[in-house]
Order: C-alpha cells, then structure tokens, then sequence
C-alpha cells in the first residue's frame, strides 16, 4: 500500500515541494516505516517543533524570529547551522492559516540559469551553531545551505549570494493553509522557504518535522 509520505515525495520531485492530506502522527508513522530519521532543530533537542509567531524578545537566539519577530521571514532552508542540513522538511498544520509559507526552487530558473552559480558554490559565509562557528558555502555537496538569521557572508561573493536569493522571493510560490489538516513536504537540499508576515495572526501554529532520508541518492 502506498504511504502517505512516499507519494509526497514522488509528487515533489519535479517542483520540489508537493502538499497533500494527513496528520503529524501519519507523517511519524509512515517515516518510520520509510526509515527516515528524525532530526532535532538543536541538538539534544524534540524533533518534533510547534512553530509559533514570536516577537524577537521571546525568540531563540540565531533565529529568523529574533530578527524577523512576526513579521516576513526572508527565504531560507531549515537547518542550516547543522553540519548535515535535513534532507526533507514536513510541515502540517491540523487547523487552517491566512498566512501563506513561500517556496523558491533554486535549481529551477534558480542559481545556474541565472549565473549565479559561482556565487553561492563559492561564496563563503560563517555559520553560527550555537556556542560554535563553521564556514560554509550555499551549495556544496548537492545541498543548499541558507539561511540569513544564523549565516553572516564572509566574502563579496557570498553578499551577492544573499543578495541574490533575497531577490529570488519575488518569484516565490505561495501554499496556502486553506484546509485543516494540511501536509507540505519540502525538498530542504534545493528549496527555500519562508512565512509571510503573521502579526495578524498570533494564533497560526504549524508543526514541523525533519529528516534524512535513508539510502536514498
Ligand atoms: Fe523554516
């Protein structure tokens, strides 16, 4: 029988994002089934995160809400302070949202088609992770790295890497929250995502799991 999960992340092959039906614990159940594993936002952490608009002074430090507070997060991919981002990230919402989450491909009219390859494989940035720091480029290893509220550029290129993918956010995909029970698979390796600005909706609360895909190329 198909699961869930495996037919989201058939359906997000060729945009990189696919969106679909089911609960938090189906995601749980069938990634276990799929031995995909779980991956805590901060080590030692839960895996799985309730997230919440937060004003700057309630949020973790490093993060895009101590920056961004409720308002419009920049494009970003999930994890990025780890030295292994999450292959896949899974957000469900059980209720429903009027503030949209946006989704960017950057392999599909992304970096290579635009030129911008040379800046993000070679532009460097410095990572914070905690009480640690690493550099990193934006791709390396098939993988994009990016996310401004914890990567500082380092060179010229990586400042026009930044700049570069804040432009890319008008050429964003809106998803919708507009049914309960909502399922968004994100292909975290090559899409960014953002939320819209939620200061008129405190109450917006989104569940978020992460994983790496096992044996999977
Ligand atoms: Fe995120």
């Amino acid at each position: 029988m198909s699961r869930m999960l495996e037919e989201l992340l058939d359906a997000s092959r060729a945009t990189g994002w696919a969106a679909g039906q089911g609960t938090l614990n189906q995601v749980q159940l069938d990634a276990a089934m799929l031995k995909w594993t779980e991956v805590p936002t901060r080590r030692g952490g839960p895996t799985v995160s309730t997230l919440r608009p937060v004003a700057p002074s309630d949020a973790q430090p490093n993060s895009l809400s101590a920056r961004y507070g409720t308002g419009p997060q920049p494009l970003h991919t999930d994890g990025a302070h780890l030295a292994t981002p999450p292959d896949i990230v899974v957000l469900t919402c059980a209720t429903t949202s009027t503030t949209p989450t946006y989704l960017w491909n950057a392999m599909r009219g992304g970096p290579y088609a635009q030129g911008a390859s040379n800046l993000v494989q070679h532009g460097v940035f410095l990572v914070s992770s905690g009480n640690d720091s690493f550099f990193a480029t934006a791709y390396a290893s098939r993988r994009l790295r990016y996310d401004p509220g914890c990567m500082l550029p380092a060179d010229a290129r990586a400042r026009k890497a930044a700049q570069f993918f804040e432009q890319a956010a008008t050429t964003a995909t809106e998803h919708h929250w507009s049914e309960p029970g909502q399922v968004l698979l994100i292909d975290n390796r090559r899409v960014l995502h953002a939320r819209g600005s939620a200061a008129h909706e405190p109450q917006r609360e989104i569940q978020r799991l992460s994983f790496y895909l096992n044996g999977e190329a």
